[in-house]
């Protein structure tokens, strides 16, 4: 028996770094999947190949010492074969680049609970997520879940830490371009900056906050309306605040200002420090702005939202 599954990668919008401190943020899924192949195996093994390496071990292996980046599919692979006498052999093939905040990992656990479970017995959407999930929390502690549960049920969703997800059913229809600094960051240590800056700037932060809270609501306006300029000046706005406290740096900058020339707006997606940056264009402007971070040697792609989320075949 073979199952296969795929899941799109995700981008931050609006929101990212304010999100930790009550703010709002907007995600979306994007055209870009990662896909897993699951097959049980009469051997007693978890085997797992992908381009970013291999991993084969038996089952009941402590976790906590395993530490390849494919440690959630053998999480995933281990848990659901417990009660079997079988093994299981995973196959994964991604279009998201990795570590640069665009959701591969989130896509990997999604995909991966998707294909393995799929081997004995169908599972809904909701229980997919809940085991994606755990298996995120075995590379991120301290995940929110904001990233699985966008790509699982795609489209556009705004995550409020208090009060969790809610998809928003908006269909703009614009393109984002997406470039990469090619400087893998540690979300972590970016969010911990950021701590540092709120803690000797608190009354600016807390402007900050306020101001992006505002923000948020006039996108959701803009999104429904498909007002892809007006979304494009809050994206540079967005940028703007995110400059402030600190998680830019000259390159980050410099792809920002090729995005905006061409462009509606472009801003850092994801915690800053290296990553990626986005510019918002539609068709007009779309090709332009390819040429614009081309022509600088920048690697960049474009996307739209994926409005289909986790599928299963
Ligand atoms: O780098 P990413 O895409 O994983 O985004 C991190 C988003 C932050 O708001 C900076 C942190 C968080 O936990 O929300």
């Amino acid at each position: 028996m073979i199952s296969k599954a795929s899941a799109p990668g995700k981008v931050i919008l609006f929101g990212e770094h304010f999100v930790v401190y009550g703010v709002k943020a907007i995600l979306c899924a994007i055209n870009k999947r990662i896909t897993v192949t699951a097959e049980e195996i009469s051997e007693r093994k978890i085997s797992i190949i992908s381009n970013i390496g291999k991993l084969e071990l038996e089952p009941n292996e402590p976790i906590s010492e395993i530490t390849s980046p494919l440690k959630p599919f053998y999480y995933l692979a281990n848990k659901i074969i417990q009660d079997k006498n079988s093994g299981i052999k995973i196959q994964v093939e991604s279009e998201i680049p990795l570590g640069v905040g665009l959701g591969s990992s989130s896509a990997c656990c999604v995909a991966g609970a998707a294909a393995i479970s799929k081997l004995f017995g169908n599972n809904s959407k909701e229980e997919i997520l809940k085991l994606a999930i755990e298996a995120e929390k075995t590379i991120f502690q301290n995940t929110s879940g904001a990233d699985c549960t966008v790509c699982t049920f795609g489209g556009l969703m705004e995550y409020d830490k208090e009060k969790g997800f809610s998809k928003i059913e908006s269909e703009p229809n614009f393109h984002l371009v997406i470039a990469n600094s090619n400087v893998e960051h540690s979300t972590e240590k970016v969010v911990a900056e950021v701590r540092k800056f709120k803690e000797s700037n608190e009354e600016e932060f807390s402007k900050l906050c306020s101001e992006e809270s505002a923000l948020v609501e006039n996108v959701l306006k803009l999104l429904k309306e498909n007002d892809i300029k007006g979304l494009g000046e809050k994206v540079t706005q967005n940028q703007e605040f995110l400059e402030t406290i600190g998680i830019s740096n000259d390159k980050l900058r410099d792809m920002v200002q090729i995005g905006k020339a061409s462009s509606y707006g472009s801003k850092i997606t994801g915690a800053g420090g290296g990553g990626c940056i986005f510019a918002l264009t539609d068709e007009s402007n779309l090709e332009n702005t390819i040429k614009g971070f081309k022509d600088k040697n920048f690697e960049c792609f474009s996307v739209k939202i994926d409005f289909k989320g986790l599928d299963t075949f």
